[in-house]
This record gives C-alpha cells, structure tokens and sequence, in this order.
C-alpha cells in the first residue's frame, strides 16, 4: 500500500532537486531506523539493497592485506563468501570458533579467540538455520573490551529483538529490510560508528557535491552512490511505523507463543527430529527438522502438494551451520512461522505435518 501510494503519487528523485519528498521520507526512515536501534547519529545508517551488500561494504571496505578475523561456525554465506574471496584476493586469515550444535557461540570461546590480535569480529545475533539468539551483550563486551571492530549480522533479530548499538557496543551492524522489519525485497541498511571508516564499494552519482570527481566524504552520500530505492523504503517505513506501534514486548511475547505451541507440538509427532534449542528461552520461532533415514525434501514437497504449506529446504545458504548442527550434507525443513501467523494456522501446520510424516514412514 505504502510503495503503490508512493510509486503513484511520488516522483522526483530524493538525490535531486526535484526530490523533495524523497528526501524527506529518507530521513524519516532513518530517523525510524535510529530510534530502533539507539543510533545517535542518522548520517552513519547507509541503505542498501539487502544485508549482504552491508555485509561486504564493511567486510571488503574494512580488510587489509593480512588482517585477522574472527566469525563463527554458524554464519550465513553472506558472511562466509566475501571471507573467503579476501582469503584468496588479500591473504587475511579467517579464524572460525565453533558453537554448539544448537548455534550459540561460547563467549569464553570468544576471548580465547581474542587472546591473539584481530581487526575484526563478524558474527550473526540469531541463526537462520536454528533460530539460536545469541547473548549479543556479552559477546560484543569481549569484542569491545579486546579493542577489536565488533560487526553484528542482524538479519534474523532487527525488528523482533531489541538491539541497541551504543550499549551493545556495536561498530557496524548489517540488516536487511525485507524480513523482520517488515519491508519489501530490495531494502536494508547498515549502520557504521564514528570508529570505522570503510573504503566504499561502489562509486559514482549522488546528488551531491557534483563539483567533485573523488566519492564525497560526507556520510551517508560516501556510500550510497546512485539512485536509491526510495519506494522500497517507503514500505519499509510503513513497516517500522507498525512494528513501533506494536512494541517489541508485544513482538517478543507473540514469538514466544508461537514457539512454545510449535515446540509442543513436534514433540508430540514421532519421527521428528528438532535441530536448535528445544526451548522457548533464547530462541526465535525458525525450527529447522528432519526425519531421521528421510530426505528433508520428500518431506517439504510433501508439505507443499498434499497441504499447501510452503518451508525452506536444504542448506539455507548456510553451509557451516548445517555442518555444525551435523545436518550437512542434505540439510534440513526450515519452518519459520511470522507475526501475521494465527494460532489456528500454527495448528494447522502441526495437524498436517503429522499426516505428512505419517505418509513419509508408510
Ligand atoms: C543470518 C543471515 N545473514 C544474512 C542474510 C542475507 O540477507 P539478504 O538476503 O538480505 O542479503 C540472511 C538471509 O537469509 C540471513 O538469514
């Protein structure tokens, strides 16, 4: 509703003259974005198209020759990937801590991690694989307290957990749009402390100092080259304005419901086999399953023909998860239930995956 008002009655591009509107509305979703997630500064949030372009800004823009990094065994391959170019384009060292099987990343692990020196931290608030919340506040205050940059991959958590980068300790957080935050496809956004300063990954266009061939200094014009997605992030502000008015104790409390009822009832179906933590507390309601001696895939497309029930299958991009909660190589049914979800669709989904298990063992 919000981008066909927005696509029907706003032109004029927001980096130009004729942009008013535009313009206005960019900083209104920053200044959203601001109060969500304590940043003091609206200049320091560059949109992006989705959370890996953030991921790389900071990832490719911060890394030298050398450099070492810390991440985690549970990262998505927005993560993994542009770590492993760097490894072969400019020889950094990649160091992995592994989790648990459910997803949780030690914080001791993390200091031991840090006894050596490091020039970047970069790992992920909740699994999209286990839906395993980490303990952000503990894991950013080693990071902090090792003088290493801390980057947080926010795209399961932004809109549904609080995050505050200034009492998180937060130097560069990455979050798409297009989920949590209830925006379309093609929006996101990353957050940069006065403390860093990445190279810019792409150049060119931005309505400002036209006088210049060198990419302006000024934030957030260094990184935002080009025309920006400005009825995309009109549904993103419609989004922010919802998820605000609703409050995220009211979010918390309607997730912990949906997994406490979820939980319950794939306990109460044999031949499931829950992959994630197996309680409400320290969760987000994304439950990855297999059937034991089952391709996970025989069971999702049964889910979809026989019960119109769409799930995610396989490996999720995220390889190393998989691997660390020892379901790699087939992967997993990944069943992430939303907030317009209602008690008797959670029931309907339970009630049909037992017939669907049943048809799968017969
Ligand atoms: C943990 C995590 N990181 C990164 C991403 C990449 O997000 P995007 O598709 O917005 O680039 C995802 C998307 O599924 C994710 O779950």
């Amino acid at each position: 509703m919000a981008v066909s008002d927005c696509m029907r009655n706003q032109s004029g591009n927001p980096g130009r003259t004729a942009g008013g509107f535009g313009r206005r509305l960019l900083f209104d979703v920053r200044n959203q974005l601001a109060g969500m997630f304590g940043i003091p500064d609206t200049s320091r949030i560059i949109f992006t198209p989705n959370a890996t372009t953030g991921i790389n800004l900071a990832i490719r823009g911060i890394l030298q020759d050398g450099d070492r990094v810390v991440t985690s065994s549970m990262e998505h391959n927005a993560v993994c990937r542009p770590l492993a170019a760097l490894q072969k384009q400019k020889n950094i060292q990649v160091d992995v801590i592994q989790t648990s099987p459910e997803g949780y990343l030690d914080p001791d692990d993390l200091k031991r991690a840090l006894n050596k020196p490091a020039n970047l931290v970069v790992i992920n608030h909740v699994s999209n694989v286990t839906g395993a919340v980490n303990d952000l506040k503990s894991l950013c205050t080693c990071i902090k307290t090792a003088g290493v940059t801390c980057m947080i991959d926010a795209s399961q958590s932004a809109g549904v957990i609080p995050i505050d980068v200034e009492k998180d300790a937060i130097d560069i957080l990455a979050a798409p749009g297009h989920k949590n935050l209830l925006g379309p496809t093609g929006t996101g956004f990353c957050y940069f402390s006065p403390d860093v300063n990445p190279e810019p990954l792409v150049f060119g266009g931005t309505g400002s100092y036209s006088e210049l061939v060198d990419q302006p200094e000024h934030l957030p014009d260094r990184y935002e080259a080009g025309t920006s997605n400005f009825h995309g992030l009109a549904g993103l502000s419609a989004g922010i304005h919802y998820l605000l008015e609703q409050g995220f104790s009211s979010i918390m409390h309607k997730d912990n419901d949906t997994s406490r009822t979820i939980l319950a009832g794939l306990q109460a179906i044999d031949g499931i086999k829950l992959h994630g933590p197996g309680h409400v507390e320290r969760r987000m309601p994304v439950f990855s399953i297999t059937c034991p001696g089952k391709d996970p895939a025989d069971l999702a497309n049964l889910l979809e023909e026989e019960f119109n029930l769409l799930t995610r299958v396989g490996l999720h991009c995220a390889p190393w998860a998989h691997r660390t909660a020892n379901t790699y190589p087939e992967g997993t049914v990944r069943i992430s239930p939303g907030l317009f979800h209602s008690r008797e669709d959670l029931q309907y989904f339970l009630k049909s995956l037992d017939q669907a298990v049943t048809m799968l063992f017969s």
